[in-house]
């Protein structure tokens, strides 16, 4: 298998970022995550309330980058009425897949959120339980899986049961 080349650095989404985020969901073709994204505009709208969120300390959506190029996301939701709670969720280029891009980015947000983000005790994630890549980082960065999710994460038309995986940072 191929190991990174190189670090990867993340840094907050922002809205000019609309057309390399278009492209990596729209062609990824990624089994086991919901693309909603309809046109570059509407991926627009998305990252300005990204942006809103940020500066409101709602969410915090960072870009994954190889030096100069947009290679994936990852950000970081607190959970309704329990801010010391939060989910996070990933996605890198298909051509990206398989160096270590996404566990070197998780690492760097919890980074970031344990050094910023006081309030926040728990990180969690959830993915499809066919999901193994993904299953894979969380158990790489430290998570564990904690159960078993019946029906909870909606792919197209298709209902599908989950993992969740936590971990405590403080
Ligand atoms: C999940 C995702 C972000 C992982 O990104 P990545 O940069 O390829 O991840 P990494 O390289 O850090 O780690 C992937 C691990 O999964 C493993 N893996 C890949 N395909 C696998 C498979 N079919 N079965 C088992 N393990 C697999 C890799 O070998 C690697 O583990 P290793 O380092 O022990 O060898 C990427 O697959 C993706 O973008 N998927 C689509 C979006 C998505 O599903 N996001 C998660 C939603 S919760």
């Amino acid at each position: 298998m191929k190991r990174a080349q190189e670090a990867v650095t993340i840094r907050p989404q922002m809205v000019k970022d609309a057309k390399g985020f278009y492209q990596i969901l729209t062609q990824g073709n990624f089994r086991f995550f919901p693309v909603n994204v309809a046109s570059i505009e509407a991926e627009r709208r998305f990252l300005r309330k990204t942006v809103r969120q940020w500066k409101a300390g709602e969410t915090w959506n960072f870009a994954i980058m190889l030096g100069d190029r947009l290679i994936g996301a990852i950000g970081v939701m607190p959970e309704d009425g329990r801010p010391y709670c939060a989910e996070i969720g990933y996605f890198i280029e298909a051509s990206q897949h398989g160096r270590g891009y996404a566990l070197q980015a998780v690492r760097l947000v919890e980074e970031y959120i344990f050094a910023n983000q006081p309030q926040i005790r728990r990180l969690f994630a959830c993915m499809v339980v066919d999901n193994l890549p993904s299953a894979r980082v969380a158990e790489k960065a430290g998570f564990t899986r904690e159960g078993r999710l019946a029906g909870y994460l909606k792919v197209g038309e298709k209902y599908h049961d989950a993992f969740i995986y936590g971990k405590l940072i403080r």
